[in-house]
């Protein structure tokens, strides 16, 4: 019998409900109703989360549908049904993702019938995952994990995770999240003008590591569909967060979404190594000068030895510039490897950052905007080669 969740002051109506349940029925007051998923489930302090959520919309109707489309949306794993005026709700409940709504002054009988068609349902959905862009049941493979490394800071790690993100997420959205690693002095949420209501450390210090319907309550949502786990506010509230807890966040997050994109800190500290356990494609980022050449020779030198460096591995050499005296193949020959694509220098990128604005959606013609695309077709056309596992080869 499914698990469910009552919102209400009716002492009545939470008689029927829990007689219509089977007795599996846990109450909580509807007045007032919070405003969030996570605020509602605070309220009871069970282990598992309901399967079947009923909200009492008679004396709130608009909070009620409110709550129920951000549980459609956090939480999809949830059954939603409303109780009041089916007449009045019937729109709203629609566009809320509510599959039932039943009169307040619904029998046993009829609240009965409800939860068991909610159930069906449920068992269906749930036997049956669906890729969010086709709406077609997929055999679920394990996410892809993109992690985006440099030895110095500067190099445009952040620029390229956040693009990249949000023009995967655009294509795929719901499928895809970031994860703000550079857990110090991390800039994912500004460069993406988010306000996070949690942020690295209470997803790791919470049930949410390895609870993948408590983690989607603690994702920022960004406007492209994109989801994303931003950086600590404090450096040392970073600190807290250690590399278990990131090989932990990453095995959670590669069952539930195609791609993890990882933000990471300069150099190879103990987070990105925990990241890089878990790493399909790394993407390498080298400024166009002697010095960050030279950096990233030894980083995958590094990665090499450890047997972390994929065939998938991408290097981007950022700040290109043919007048600089260097050429690509002088950057190729430093790192003993392939150049992939090469971004050049352009003042959209840090006006774009400034405003917390996605240089591909801000200035979509502008030149490093032009190659990001170029990068996005690239991965758009790896994550849609399903069944490509992690496979670790020298490169
Ligand atoms: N191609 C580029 N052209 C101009 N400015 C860039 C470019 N790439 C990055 N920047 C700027 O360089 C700075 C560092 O970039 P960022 O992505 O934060 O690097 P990292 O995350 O590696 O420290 C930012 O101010 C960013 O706007
Ligand atoms: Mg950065």
């Amino acid at each position: 019998m499914s698990n469910v969740l009552l919102a209400t002051d009716s002492t009545d109506l939470h008689q029927r409900v829990h007689e219509a349940s089977g007795g599996t029925c846990i109450a909580v007051p509807s007045h007032p109703l919070p405003a969030d998923p996570s605020r509602l489930l605070a309220l009871v302090q069970h282990e598992t989360l309901p399967d079947i959520l009923v909200l009492d919309a008679s004396r709130a109707p608009q909070e009620a549908l409110d709550l129920a489309a951000r549980f459609d949306r956090e939480l999809p794993g949830t059954g939603l049904v409303l109780i009041g005026d089916p007449e009045a709700l019937a729109l709203g409940a629609m566009r809320a993702g509510v599959r039932d709504v039943v009169d307040v002054a619904a029998g046993v009988d009829e609240l009965r019938a409800a939860l068991g068609r909610v159930a069906q349902g449920l068992a269906v959905r749930r036997a049956q995952p669906v890729d969010p862009v086709t709406a077609l049941p997929i055999a679920q493979a394990p996410g892809r994990v993109l992690s985006v490394l440099s030895p110095k800071g500067g190099a445009g790690k952040t620029t390229l995770a956040t693009n990249l993100a949000v023009g995967l997420a655009e294509s795929a959205p719901g499928a895809v999240v970031l994860v703000d690693l550079d857990v110090q002095f991390g800039d994912v949420a500004t460069a993406l003008g988010l306000s996070p209501e949690y942020t690295l450390e209470s997803v790791v210090h919470g049930a949410s590591l390895h609870d993948p319907i408590a983690l989607k309550t603690h994702l920022t949502l960004h406007p492209s569909g994109l989801s994303v786990i931003c950086a600590p506010e404090t450096p040392a509230a970073g600190d807290t967060v250690t590399p278990e807890h990131v090989s932990a966040l990453l095995a959670t997050l590669t069952t539930q979404f195609r791609f993890v994109v990882v933000d990471t800190a300069a150099g190879l500290g103990p987070r990105t190594l925990a990241a890089l356990d878990h790493t399909t494609d790394p993407l390498l980022v080298t400024t166009f000068d002697v010095a960050g050449a030279r950096g990233l020779a030894k980083e995958m030198a590094t990665l090499r030895e450890l047997g972390m460096l994929t065939n998938a591995r991408q290097v981007v050499l950022n700040f290109a510039d043919p007048r600089s005296g260097l050429s690509e193949q002088d950057v190729e020959a430093t790192i003993r490897s392939r150049v992939d694509f090469a971004i050049p220098f352009s003042r959209a990128v840090t006006a774009s950052l400034n405003v917390g604005e996605p240089l591909l959606t801000r200035s979509p013609r502008d030149p490093v905007a032009k190659q990001l695309k170029k990068l996005l077709g690239y991965y758009a056309g790896v994550g849609s080669r399903r069944g490509i596992g992690r496979h670790r080869a020298a490169a």
